[in-house]
């Protein structure tokens, strides 16, 4: 008798156990259906969507038959251009008459000196495509309507070359060149890295100064164990990198640099560190910068803001 009730307590506990198992798995199919209709949902309606715009981009086509109107409603129009320069006067000049010619489409202004490419050709194997100058600018245009900007640009260049500005030239409207053309300015950087220790300086300048600043350093130098000065930056703001490189950290080369890059700049109303505020090490040149009134003044914001010192210690102004 006991065994008979162990029995059908047990075949009752097996039943039920089965029977719960069957329910949730009944539950999860009834969820994973639910959520593979809502996926076809939601693919039928992305596909209406598609269809949508389809078609609407077909009746664009039938009201103009001109299809690059629609290239120009779905695209914007880039256009690089890289120039030779043999003097820093003359990357300045094409920097004006950039200004004047290509007004509200000019998107960038970049330079950079025979070194910085240099290294990015030797270290990183890119591509120079024109000849070897001193100098290398780069502009950019960015706009909407490309046969406009193109025009634009070739007037431009037509300028410059004809004038001896840019001693040579080319233009990059498709991405890819565009893309190789960027990188030669872009990944000066990264070459720096492969040559040891960097003393990097952010500094903004007067135009007519920014470059001067690079020979002087070079002259400096001369003597030391440097392997590279290079300057390079964009003339919209005056900013330029200084990078100096050595194969070991030398405390020698650094007292050689430092204060006198700060001096220097200083002295020709410029400013250290000019996009990326002050950080720990330049803390302390500040005054090379900015007058005392003017660090008195800040002290005091910074008190009002931040009366506890807590926001970005020592990083900020000069204790
Ligand atoms: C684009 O520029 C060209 C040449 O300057 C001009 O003729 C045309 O009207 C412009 N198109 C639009 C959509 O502004
Ligand atoms: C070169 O200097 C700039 C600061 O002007 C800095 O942003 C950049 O990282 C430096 N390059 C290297 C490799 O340190």
């Amino acid at each position: 008798m006991m065994i008979m009730v162990m029995v059908m307590v047990m075949v009752m506990v097996v039943v039920v156990v089965v029977v719960a198992v069957v329910a949730a798995a009944a539950a999860a199919m009834a969820m994973a259906m639910a959520m593979a209709m809502a996926m076809a949902m939601a693919m039928m309606m992305m596909m209406m969507i598609l269809m949508m715009m389809m078609m609407m981009m077909m009746m664009i086509k039938l009201l103009n038959d001109n299809d690059s109107r629609i290239i120009s409603i779905c695209l914007q129009s880039i256009n690089v251009a890289f120039l030779g320069c043999e003097r820093f006067t003359d990357v300045l000049s094409s920097f004006k008459l950039a200004g004047t010619m290509l007004g509200e489409i000019l998107s960038a202004f970049e330079f950079m000196d025979c070194s910085s490419m240099h290294l990015v050709e030797s270290k990183l194997g890119l591509h120079n495509p024109i000849n070897k100058w001193p100098f290398y600018v780069l502009i950019e245009t960015f706009g909407s309507n490309s046969s406009h900007d193109e025009e634009k640009m070739s007037l431009f260049l037509e300028k410059v070359i004809s004038d001896n500005t840019a001693r040579d030239g080319t233009l990059a409207t498709d991405l890819t060149k565009i893309k190789a053309v960027w990188a030669l300015r872009e990944r000066i950087a990264e070459a720096l890295m492969f040559c040891g220790t960097v003393y990097k300086y952010d500094l903004s300048l007067p135009l007519p100064k920014m470059y001067e600043l690079v020979l002087h350093m070079r002259e400096r130098l001369v003597d030391m164990q440097v392997t590279n000065v290079v300057g390079y930056g964009h003339l919209g703001d005056g900013n330029l990198h200084l990078n100096i490189t050595t194969p070991d950290h030398s405390d020698e080369v650094l007292n050689e640099i430092e204060p006198y890059v700060f001096e220097w700049t200083a002295k020709h109303h410029g400013s250290i560190s000019a996009e990326h505020g002050l950080g720990f090490k330049k803390a302390n040149y500040i005054h090379f910068s900015k007058s005392p009134s003017s660090v008195a003044l800040m002290k005091e914001i910074k008190g009002l803001l931040d009366p506890k010192g807590i926001m970005n210690p020592y990083k900020v102004l000069p204790h």
